[in-house]
């Protein structure tokens, strides 16, 4: 009897501080309604890897905020993510950025987390954010490996493929994508890749490409998805389009138009980052 006393002592004293896992899935956000697909499929992957276990949007851009709130689709900042998390009684957020690479959107992110944890002190016993999708050279790798898959449904050997990240000038994640990008090359030479903002850009991808022979040509954004950058600026039918720029050189183009969060090989990558993150953003680092 008394050995079953302190089972339920035990029991009952740990109730209230029993955690309760949630998750907050970041990204920029698109206005775009063709390029959804590619955050709904994320989500129901994450819905199968997580089925009791509330799952709350946020984007970053405000202007995508507001522009879907217009068209009566109403997605949260990331405080107002951790805010309805809150409300629902999570303690532990798992916090997972749809970001590419390690850059602004990223640092942004991490950087909101912390400052809602400095004004809501004790809220979460747990904060995990969940590095974005390419940083590791396994992430490199496993990337390139699904990037290809989705395309080997249309693209025949000796097709060229490129691919558009997005980039930016000068920015921090400039050397991640150079990284990415030798990884991605050395696995398939017919990979190329470019940027839309970033210091590797079009101009320098089409040097590379012209060097090799005059293939067909396949065009896919790098981004979780197909967007305003990847509907235009990639396959576009204006003159400073990639598809454009391309088919004027004689290069037989089209493109692929879905965003990387269509594809089940990166959803892995980002569930893996998710299961993996273990730095608590509540406490201080832990050091040896
Ligand atoms: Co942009």
């Amino acid at each position: 009897m008394p050995a079953l006393f302190i089972f339920f002592l035990i029991l009952f004293s740990w109730a209230p501080c029993m955690a309760k896992d949630g998750i907050l899935l970041v990204a920029f956000g698109t206005s775009v309604p063709e390029a959804r697909p590619a955050l709904e499929s994320l989500e129901a992957a994450y819905k199968k890897a997580y089925p009791d276990t509330p799952i709350v949007w946020a984007f970053t851009s405000s202007i995508i905020r507001k522009k879907l709130a217009k068209q009566g689709i109403h997605v949260g900042s990331i405080g107002d993510g951790l805010d309805t998390l809150a409300k629902e009684g999570v303690n532990v957020v798992r916090v997972q950025s749809l970001h590419i690479m390690p850059g602004e959107e990223f640092t942004a992110l991490e950087r909101s987390l912390l400052v809602h944890i400095q004004r809501h002190p004790g809220r979460f016993e747990a904060v995990l954010l969940g590095r974005p999708l390419l940083e590791s050279d396994r992430d490199a790798h496993e990337a390139a490996t699904a990037i290809r898959a989705m395309a080997s449904a249309f693209r025949k050997e000796g097709d060229v493929l490129v691919l558009m990240g997005h980039g930016q000038k000068d920015g921090r994640a400039d050397l991640v994508f150079e990284g990415a990008r030798a990884i991605f090359r050395k696995d398939d030479p017919l990979v190329y890749m470019a940027t839309v903002e970033g210091s590797r850009d079009f101009p320098q991808m089409l040097a590379e490409m012209e060097k090799g022979e005059m293939g067909n040509v396949w065009l896919m954004p790098m981004m979780v998805v197909a967007g305003d950058h990847a509907r235009n600026d990639l396959a576009g039918s204006d003159d400073d389009s990639w598809a454009s720029q391309l088919a004027k050189r004689g290069y037989k183009v089209a493109a692929l138009l879905s965003g990387l969060g269509e594809n089940p090989g990166i959803a892995e990558i980002f569930l893996r980052h998710t299961r993996e993150a273990a730095d608590n953003l509540v406490e201080e680092p832990k050091k040896p």
